[in-house]
């Protein structure tokens, strides 16, 4: 097995992934905006299993930021990304810059309605547009047979799979658990903007999700919204928190009916000082 390499055009990854492609076989890929942590790691080891070379892409994407985010403060450790990709055994990773994605003159988007009107689509205005734009600029680059994701950001993974589907892109979408610190926290790059209190306050958010399901598991109401309004009342108590949403959804068509059928999906959004964090789980009412 060859040592990990990195390139930075497009040019030479194609080079490289057509020649893995003849040698190799199966290609998969990690889509990322670096800053890894074992939640992405976990998405390498799964393409692993699947598959036979495993590119992973580092880039912070501008156009899924809106103009109030964290896009400048976005943490960038190149380095130790590249470290964790070679330890977790990556074939090749690709770290663009902005000009080589966005070029002069760039303008085309990519957008799926209807899957983006709700949770994080209605609080991040044009988000999921940069997100569907890059990543089929991704998918058009690497032309994986397999593209993993992580159900931390379920909303995205829906959006994609709907994207691959509906244009008929030739290949598969893997959605993979969501993975937790010790304490419960979803991992998120974004962890490390919080200070030593916020992330002392955190874990509850995924302890309220916790709570929520074991209620809704005891079949205490018939409708969502009892359980909604506990959800609000026990995420705005953690000190400090801001709730951007909390919703109790259909988990395929994120859309909100009251009934508690079928497979439902309890997410979350909050802010904790400057950090904005999400989290979920998957509820089977019928279970
Ligand atoms: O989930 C992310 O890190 C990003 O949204 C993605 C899929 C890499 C697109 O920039």
């Amino acid at each position: 097995m060859p040592e990990m390499q990195t390139t930075s055009t497009i040019t030479q990854l194609r080079k490289i992934i057509s020649t893995a492609r003849k040698v190799e076989g199966k290609i998969g890929f990690v889509p990322t905006m670096g800053a890894l942590h074992q939640g992405h790691i976990s998405l390498v080891h799964e393409a692993r299993k699947h598959c036979d070379y495993v590119v992973v892409s580092i880039f912070v994407n501008p156009m899924q930021f809106g103009p109030n985010e964290d896009f400048h403060r976005y943490p960038r450790p190149l380095q130790d990304d590249l470290k964790l990709c070679l330890d977790a055994g990556v074939d090749l990773v690709f770290h663009p810059t902005v000009e080589e994605m966005y070029p002069a003159g760039f303008a085309t988007s990519v957008e799926v309605n209807g899957l983006t009107d709700h949770l994080c689509g209605k609080s991040r205005p044009g988000h999921f547009k940069g997100v569907t734009t890059v990543v089929m600029k991704l998918f058009g680059q690497v032309q994986p047979d397999l593209a993993f994701f992580g159900q931390k950001d379920a909303q995205q993974a829906l959006v994609i799979r709907k994207m691959a589907t509906d244009l008929d892109l030739p290949l598969g979408i893997v959605i993979c658990p969501t993975l937790r610190e010790k304490d419960g926290l979803a991992m998120s790059s974004r962890n490390r903007y919080l200070s030593s209190e916020e992330r002392s306050n955190a874990p509850a958010i995924y302890e309220a999700l916790c709570q929520i399901e074991s209620e809704i598991r005891s079949k205490k109401h018939s409708s969502c919204i009892p359980y909604r309004e506990e959800l609000l009342a026990r995420l705005r108590s953690i000190p400090g928190a801001v709730v951007d949403y909390a919703e109790i959804v259909d988990a395929g068509s994120l859309e909100f009916t009251p009934e508690m059928r079928g497979e439902k999906l309890v997410a979350v959004a909050i802010r904790l000082g400057t950090t904005r964090l999400i989290d979920n789980i998957l509820v089977n009412t019928s279970a």
